[in-house]
């Protein structure tokens, strides 16, 4: 079973931006389905690698966006973003020196923290985006 079940309520409303959350859900989902098989460390450091490269791509994009249509509150998302990156970065440099594992706790701070993160910064980044006409 999908640790995250995609809903319209995600849904921002900027197709580039929502498809990159679809995308994210996914590998999320694809993180919590190998820990479950009970995957190798090796392993998980790999698919780990893969979420956090995704999820840096991800913020490169709302990144520019803020920058391009000036976003007023850029500072506090943009933080948002790097405690996050901060986080699974510390996460990484345990399970690649065999230090940690991906448990059911780390799952659910990530699920949690994805769908905070839409429903709140960035359907609020995403309101301020539609109404300088992007979509
Ligand atoms: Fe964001
Ligand atoms: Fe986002």
């Amino acid at each position: 079973m999908s640790l995250i079940t995609w809903n319209d309520q995600l849904t921002v409303g900027v197709e580039e931006i929502d498809e990159q959350h679809q995308k994210l859900v996914q590998l999320i989902n694809g993180l919590h389905n190998h820990m479950v098989a009970g995957d190798a460390s090796d392993i998980m450091s790999k698919v780990l690698d893969r979420v956090i490269q995704y999820t840096g791509f991800h913020f490169e994009t709302e990144e520019k966006l803020m920058h391009v249509y000036d976003y007023p509150d850029s500072v506090a998302h943009k933080k948002e973003h790097s405690d996050l990156v901060n986080t699974a970065v510390a996460l990484q440099q345990k399970l690649a020196t065999g230090h940690g594992h991906i448990t059911m706790e780390t799952m659910h701070f990530l699920q949690d923290w994805l769908q905070h993160h839409i429903l709140g910064s960035d359907k609020k980044f995403a309101n301020y985006l539609k109404s300088k006409g992007v979509h």
